[in-house]
């Protein structure tokens, strides 16, 4: 298996509604308008592909210059645990040493987070406004 990522925001609405409910979020695919601003708002994204299958998603809201929130990170379950989570990670971080990451994590995803060893650590008052809708 060959996984081949891409930076673009060239990313299948059809396959990454695909993705997301494979893992249990389809609140995020019901509106497809909504589906596409998520991808076209983020400044950076990463796909992991097989072929012509979109088998990893992840991206992050950033100014492009010091700050960036990574969110919607996504492994197809079957392709879990190979290492794609990681390097959908690494490519999202890449390049970026002058950008302070946040993220929040689920409560499976937060030990994933602290695994890999990339820097990611708790941080003290952070404060959330959690979406209504
Ligand atoms: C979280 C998720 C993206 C991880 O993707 P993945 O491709 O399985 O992760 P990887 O295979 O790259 O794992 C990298 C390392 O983390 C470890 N790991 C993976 N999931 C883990 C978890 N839930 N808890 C602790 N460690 C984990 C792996 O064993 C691997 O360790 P290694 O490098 O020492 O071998 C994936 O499980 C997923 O899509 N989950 C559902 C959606 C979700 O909850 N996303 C997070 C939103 S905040």
């Amino acid at each position: 298996m060959t996984i081949v990522y891409r930076d673009t925001h060239e990313v299948d609405l059809d396959q990454l509604t695909v993705l997301f409910n494979s893992v249990g979020w389809e609140r995020r695919t019901a509106d497809r308008d909504r589906l596409a601003q998520l991808v076209r708002g983020s400044l950076f994204v990463v796909s992991a592909w097989d072929g012509d299958r979109l088998v990893g998603f992840a991206r992050a809201i950033s100014d492009g210059a010091t700050n960036a929130y990574i969110s919607t990170v996504a492994v197809l379950p079957e392709y879990q645990k190979r290492g794609i989570g990681r390097g959908l990670i690494q490519r999202l971080l890449a390049d970026h040493d002058g950008i302070q990451f946040v993220l929040h994590a689920n409560e499976n995803a937060y030990p994933f987070y602290l695994h890999l060893d990339l820097g990611f650590e708790p941080f003290e008052n952070v404060l959330a406004r959690p979406r209504k809708l």
